[in-house]
């Protein structure tokens, strides 16, 4: 997988890239790269972003400056390019990121994600060069890049070889081994801790009953009853 992401902080995503199931991925074959919008400014002193029509406060992103950056890497008019290749903005309140969502990106070959700051995009670009909208969540954040990590972050555990064990990713929260739960709860040792004992079928050794007793917890959590409400 290739994933671009336009941003005007590149460096921020230094610490990103040594996290183990990253740098897997990346040593891997798959790939990720910055493009940073300032570079490709057709205006002068840098500007990439301006005051909005209609006032109020902040700076917004200019389509003439996100488009002249994705032309200089695709080298295609950006109208056509969302045809062929998701090409992600990063928005508030865009569609919100779930495990499923991150599924289906996985499957692609390639992603482009647009991150934004100050008050975000024009919304030119997200009319005619993108082909989704993506939350991580209903907050706002300062910048598009976290919000890139925690995408990319998700998407590239997904990848084959990407965690050190394959299995890991098979059975965790909201996978179908699952049905779509959350996962069970863990404990290690010491076995019990002031007081708090770990459950005893846990210790027992008997898988059979370690199992279904995992499965219950997990579908319990999945309908609000075992550790309090799902959201
Ligand atoms: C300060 S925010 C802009 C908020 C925008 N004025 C609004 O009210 O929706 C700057 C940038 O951060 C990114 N961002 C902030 N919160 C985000 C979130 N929850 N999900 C995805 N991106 C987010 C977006 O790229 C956005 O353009």
């Amino acid at each position: 997988m290739q994933i671009d992401v336009f941003t005007l902080f590149p460096d921020a995503f230094a610490w990103f890239e040594r996290q183990r199931h990253v740098a897997n991925a990346l040593a891997g074959g798959h790939r990720l790269e910055y493009v940073n919008y300032r570079d490709h400014t057709p205006l002068g002193a840098g500007q990439v972003d301006d005051t909005p029509f209609g006032g109020g406060a902040g700076m917004v992103l200019r389509v003439d400056v996100v488009e002249a950056a994705l032309w200089a890497r695709y080298g295609r008019d950006p109208v056509q390019l969302r045809q062929d290749r998701r090409v992600i903005v990063l928005a508030p309140g865009g569609t919100l990121l779930d495990d499923a969502l991150v599924g289906e990106l996985a499957r692609e070959e390639a992603l482009t994600l647009l991150s934004g700051r100050y008050e975000g995009f024009d919304q030119r670009i997200v009319d005619h060069f993108a082909s989704d909208e993506v939350s991580i969540g209903r907050y706002v954040l300062a910048g598009g890049e976290l919000a890139a990590m925690v995408l990319c972050d998700a998407v590239l555990r997904k990848l084959p070889g990407a965690l050190g064990h394959p299995d890991s990713a098979l059975e965790e929260s909201f996978s179908d081994a699952l049905a779509g739960a959350p996962e069970y709860p863990h404990y290690t040792r010491p076995a019990e801790w002031r007081g708090w004992r770990v459950p005893d079928v846990l210790l027992s050794g008997h898988h059979a009953r370690i199992r279904e007793w995992r499965l219950a917890q997990s579908a319990a959590r999945g309908t609000g009853s075992a550790d309090g409400p799902l959201p």
